[in-house]
């Protein structure tokens, strides 16, 4: 008789969710390639993203509006031959999620390839349908709220979601129907932190903020912004873990750290 191999030790969504419910934040760190991911889990990251900041941190692109999903298929399997036990989750990329069906092909297609856990998504209306689509047939998904880099045209800027009144109500209320619609996993990027707390606190979902302040369940950054080597401006979310550290294992270890302890981000790294 076939016996799968136990998930026992990896990070699964219900483990996430547990650690919600017991208040206890996890960390999660891109990585784009094979000996940062090992490293990246060996230093207790609990998700690692391949995310399209590969467009501009690897690439050397503007935006991430350039990435393919071939792209991440390929990091996708560099990242997957490193890990054991973090969860893997895979942005989808600009263009690749034009209607429901190619959503769901590609999200299959990158999945099979990576053996990838979860797809994060982006979209301006249209990430409720999707996300429904994803459920319904099975596939774990991150809805993306806040600032979305795919939509940088759209949205006129790299800036702050969610300030105004109305659109702090919207945000929401998306959040609460992306929940209803199925989404595992909600990720909300440049947020004020008092309007993701409030959102953490009415999903059961777990939340993962980047620019989103304290009060959310798990954290994210970029790798490269962690160890300070990206060049030209940094955003004002992200920190540079390398100060006071002599190797890269000191640095992502001390961002694992200070998440789990709440003590990252703090108000120097988050918008009010
Ligand atoms: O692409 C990415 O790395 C991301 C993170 C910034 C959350 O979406």
């Amino acid at each position: 008789m076939y016996i799968p191999k136990p998930l026992d030790d990896k990070i699964t969504i219900p483990h996430l969710r547990k650690l919600k419910q017991e208040g206890e934040k996890f960390a999660c760190l891109t990585a784009y390639d094979y000996s940062f991911a090992n490293l990246v889990e060996d230093c207790g990251v609990e998700v690692v993203l391949v995310g399209d900041s590969l467009g501009m941190v690897i690439q050397g692109h503007d935006t991430t509006i350039p990435v393919t999903l071939d792209d991440i298929c390929y990091h996708g399997k560099a990242v997957a031959a490193g890990l054991h036990n973090a969860m893997l989750m895979l942005d989808m990329p600009f263009g690749s999620l034009n209607s429901p069906q190619q959503a769901l092909d590609n999200a299959c297609e990158l999945i099979k390839q990576t053996e990838a856990q979860v797809v994060k998504l982006e979209g301006w209306k249209s990430q409720l349908e999707i996300v429904e689509a994803l459920a319904h047939f099975g596939i774990a998904s991150c809805a993306h709220l806040g600032l979305q880099p795919q939509m940088v045209n759209k949205m006129g800027g790299y800036r702050v979601q969610g300030k105004a009144k109305s659109a702090a109500e919207e945000m929401l209320a998306t959040a609460k129907n992306l929940e209803a619609a199925g989404t595992d996993l909600l990720l909300l990027e440049c947020v004020p932190a008092p309007l993701a707390a409030e959102i953490t606190a009415e999903l059961e979902i777990p939340v993962i903020g980047i620019g989103a302040g304290p009060d959310v369940d798990g954290q994210i950054l970029v790798l490269q912004d962690v160890l300070n080597v990206t060049p030209g401006k940094k955003p004002k979310f992200s920190k540079n873990f390398m100060q006071g550290q002599s190797s890269i294992q000191g640095a992502i270890s001390r961002y694992v750290t200070e998440v789990k302890r709440g003590q990252f981000p703090d108000r120097s790294h988050s918008f009010s």
